[in-house]
């Protein structure tokens, strides 16, 4: 396989929790010449006090409208720190969890850097729930990560390239990305704009833009 030599723009790599994204973004980026990885995970443990609870009582995933605000400030702060590595003549890697259409767009507003190259890992949902269960004790995570499943496929299925990483090694994702997404991964403002194909958002980041 012959790998180009740099990447231009942002690459972005999400999914579900285990799809992959920390494991792959990294071997991305170690293939690439210039390259940073932006964890959005990092960023949110940023905040060392006034922590928003992102769980309900139930266990389940439910920001309320601070957990979102929360989610809001950490978007924005990847972005720009992805800007300011695309500037120095980096491609900024970032791996985070999108789930809704107006996330993306979010994302879309707040980063100066072009082209966007959205690339959605998803392997079988039980793939990554044995990868999730199987890793460090230290990043699994405890929720049912189905209904977000769900949403990214409602929201963002006609977005990006969708890749089924389930029966590839992660650096066999990640040569195949390195190959391929400026091709295949490409995201314009004017497709975020339309709706998703099934319709309606979500509340998400555009309940609370503009508010912080
Ligand atoms: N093809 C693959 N791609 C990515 N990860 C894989 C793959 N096969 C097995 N794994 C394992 O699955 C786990 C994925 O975890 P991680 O990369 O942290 O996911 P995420 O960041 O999406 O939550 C890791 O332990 C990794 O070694
Ligand atoms: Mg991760």
């Amino acid at each position: 396989m012959t790998l180009p030599e740099t990447l231009a723009g942002c690459l972005l790599i999400t999914g579900t929790p285990g799809a992959g994204k920390t494991t792959v973004s990294q071997l991305v980026a170690e293939r690439l010449p210039r390259a940073a990885r932006l964890d959005g995970d990092v960023f949110g443990m940023m905040l060392v006090s006034g922590w928003a609870n992102m769980l309900d009582d139930e266990g389940r995933w439910n920001p309320g409208p601070e957990g979102l605000r929360q989610l809001q400030l950490r978007t924005e702060n990847v972005c720009s720190t992805a800007d300011n590595f695309a500037r120095a003549g980096f491609t900024p890697v970032i791996d985070s969890v999108v789930e809704t259409r107006s996330e993306l767009g979010f994302i879309l507003s707040r980063l100066e850097t072009r082209p966007l190259l959205l690339v959605v890992l998803c392997p079988p949902l039980d793939v990554a729930r044995h990868r999730n269960a199987t890793r460090a004790p230290e990043t699994r995570v405890g929720y049912d990560f189905a209904p977000l499943a769900r949403n990214q496929q409602r929201e963002l299925g006609d977005l990006g390239w969708w890749l089924d990483s389930g029966e590839q090694t992660p650096e066999q994702t990640a040569e195949l990305i390195v190959a391929e997404a400026a091709q295949r991964a490409v995201v314009t403002d004017d497709a975020v704009d339309r709706l998703p194909r099934a319709g309606g958002y979500r509340p998400g980041f555009t309940a609370v833009d503009g508010e912080l």
